[in-house]
């Protein structure tokens, strides 16, 4: 007689009642405590999440393991690796910032926004002869993968509060600065955009990922810019054909570096393509473009360009009548 059949049907039941039981256990283990500790990182968007927590986590160690070039070597391999299952192409966005009055206030509303992008690498440089404390630290706990350079505008070309003087052209050495290091540090087979991103403008979230599958250079309206309240490209059967620019409407391309977003591989495909210091105000970005592309091969987006996605607001300087008559400034010892 098999061992089964001695045993009483009470025990029978014992048995595979703790058999069920011990499966069921092990189950929860293995599967259900590794959803569960996923799920504590990821409460709502995963895929922005980790490719962030990727992204910041990648730089950090790249920090630390400074001067082991056999470190470096071998993260460059994993960066690589990783880079090629995220699905998305990264934007390279470039912001030219100086020191004034709202200068933190600027950067703390755009830095907000782009938290709310995924795959995005931003490249803040300082129009400074050094990086200031300001911006470093703020950089360092903004939660953002960034790259932080600075260069300084001649003290000839530089428009100042007291002098402001329309003709000077602003940021267009730090902007270069920008490109030098995307040539310099971005893998050739990576996947991106180039956007030139100003510290004062607004961003529509929809304007991140209509400009991230740029194959050459895409276009689309701006709001509040150039006397008018959208500056926008004219399409037909989805070419671009003109525009309803009215100020410096004779540049070849007439409109403003908010409008327009360059692929990757085109900006690394060309290295002499550059803004220049020695062209007339509102020239920059037909500088750069006229070397990258013709205005029928521009590809329109937000809707074949009847969406405003990115305005081109400006702070009002503010008014700080009453900080000049102090002896001890309001803000001693204090960062504002
Ligand atoms: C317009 C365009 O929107 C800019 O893209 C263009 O650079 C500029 O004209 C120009 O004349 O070159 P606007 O609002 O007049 O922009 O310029 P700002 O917003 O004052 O400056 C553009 C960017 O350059 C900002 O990110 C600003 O922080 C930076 N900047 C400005 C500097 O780095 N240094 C300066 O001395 C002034
Ligand atoms: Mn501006």
């Amino acid at each position: 007689m098999s061992r089964f059949s001695r045993m009483s049907s009470l025990q029978l039941f014992v048995l595979i009642f703790c058999t069920i039981t011990a499966i069921w256990l092990t189950m929860q283990f293995v599967v259900f405590n590794t959803c569960w500790h996923a799920a504590k990182y990821v409460p709502t968007n995963v895929q922005s999440l980790c490719q962030k927590e990727q992204n910041y986590l990648l730089l950090r160690v790249f920090e630390i393991a400074k001067g082991e070039p056999q470190c470096i070597k071998l993260l460059k391999i994993f960066e690589k690796t990783v880079n090629a299952y995220g699905s998305k192409p990264k934007i390279f966005m470039i912001t030219p910032t100086y020191a004034r009055p709202v200068q933190k206030a600027e950067l703390t509303r755009l830095s907000h926004t782009i938290l709310l992008v995924t795959n995005i690498h931003w490249i803040v440089v300082e129009d400074a002869e050094n990086k200031t404390a300001l911006v470093t630290n703020f950089l360092s706990k903004s939660r953002l993968p960034f790259t932080h350079l600075n260069v300084p505008t001649p003290p000839a070309m530089k428009m100042t509060k007291e002098d402001p003087n329309w003709l000077k052209p602003r940021g267009v050495l730090q902007r270069n600065l920008g490109l030098s290091w995307i040539r310099k540090h971005v893998h050739p087979d990576e996947k991106g955009v180039v956007y030139f991103a100003d510290d004062d403008n607004t961003y529509d979230l929809d304007l991140f990922e209509e400009m991230r599958y740029t194959k050459t250079v895409s276009v689309w309206p701006v709001g509040l810019v150039g006397g008018l309240m959208v500056e926008k490209p004219i399409v037909k059967n989805g070419k671009v054909v003109g525009w309803n620019t009215l100020w410096k409407k004779d540049r070849p391309f007439p409109l403003d570096m908010a409008g327009f977003a360059v692929n990757l591989k085109l900006i690394l495909d060309h290295p002499e393509a550059a803004f220049s210091l020695s062209v007339p105000r509102g020239y920059q970005e037909s500088k750069l473009l006229k070397d990258l592309i013709r205005v029928d091969q521009l590809e329109p987006k937000a809707d074949n360009c009847t969406k405003v996605l990115v305005w081109h607001t400006r702070t009002e300087y503010p008014k700080l009548k009453q900080e000049w008559k102090l002896s001890v400034p309001s803000n001693l010892h204090m960062e504002v």
